[in-house]
């Protein structure tokens, strides 16, 4: 669960966060829509704690990620996973050196000793089917589409079974069938990790798709966080316009985004 109270942000003169607040249940996924620049990627770098807030509170599973310090902070990320905008992996490591870093990195918390090579091989096969790329292991990032890339980016997240998930923009630049594609892959990590997750996105199909619930991230705050079909019904110019690209998008499957 995670419950952010009275979050104050600014970078010099600019103030960004504005007393923003918002629970998510567990195992819950909450959509964040809004325009360019108004600072969704810097609420989700709040949650991760890798920003800290001038003031306000940031609970995960009751633990005040604000306020942690460095040794604890380092260790509740080991719980949290974030798919940055734009992918990044490493350009210099192969697909599967990429995928297999964090479990390289980290020791078995169980046993405090490094992960068994046979072990990481596993997962790292494990994470690559489940994001439907088997047999890419030995590729270089540039080697792979955008698509790829993002499929890739989500594996080596998904290998270490975080219990929150943070995804920043994760279909943004691709084609609607890949867009739909990654979508049903956040949802069944989803399901299979039962993560509690934050997506920010700009596209409206991919948010009904994956939200549990929505919010429009406006004027420094959190408005409307509300199941999809009431989020819809709130009359602000913004939520007109992302459901006027709703009326427009050939991916309006209803079947597809209402049903399983
Ligand atoms: N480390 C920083 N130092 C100074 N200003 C920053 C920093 N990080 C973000 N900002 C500013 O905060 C504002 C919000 O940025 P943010 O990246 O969160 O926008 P966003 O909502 O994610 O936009 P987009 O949809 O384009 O990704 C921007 O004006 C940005 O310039
Ligand atoms: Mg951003």
């Amino acid at each position: 669960m995670i419950e952010i109270t009275e979050v104050y942000k600014s970078f010099g003169e600019q103030s960004v966060l504005k007393g923003l607040s918002a629970t998510i249940p567990k195992g819950k996924t909450l959509v964040i829509l809004g325009r360019s620049g108004v600072g969704k990627s810097v609420l989700l770098k709040h949650i991760m704690g890798l920003t800290f807030p001038d003031s306000g509170e940031i609970l995960i599973d009751g633990i005040d990620i604000t306020k942690l310090k460095p040794k604890d902070l380092q260790k509740a990320r080991l719980s949290m996973g974030m798919l940055f905008q734009g992918g990044a992996l490493f350009d210099s490591m192969n697909i599967e050196e990429n995928v297999s870093f964090y479990l390289n990195q980290h020791l078995n918390p169980e046993t405090n000793k490094p992960y068994p090579k046979s072990y990481i091989d596993t997962k790292v096969k494990e994470a690559l089917a489940m994001v439907g790329l088997s047999g890419i292991e030995k590729k270089n990032p540039s080697e792979l589409s955008g698509g790829m890339r993002k499929r890739a980016a989500l594996a080596r997240l998904i290998v270490y079974r975080p219990k929150l998930l943070l995804y920043d923009e994760p279909t943004t630049g691709l084609d609607p069938i890949t867009a739909m594609q990654i979508n049903q892959l956040i949802r069944k990590t989803q399901k299979e990790l039962q993560a509690t997750s934050v997506v920010v996105t700009h596209d409206l199909i991919s948010a009904l798709v994956v939200g549990d619930y929505l919010a429009l991230h406006n004027e420094g705050r959190l408005s409307f966080l509300s199941e999809p079909e009431e989020f819809l019904k709130q009359q602000h110019p913004i939520i007109e316009f992302f459901k006027k690209t709703l009326d427009q998008d050939p991916r309006l499957l209803k079947e597809v985004i209402w049903h399983e």
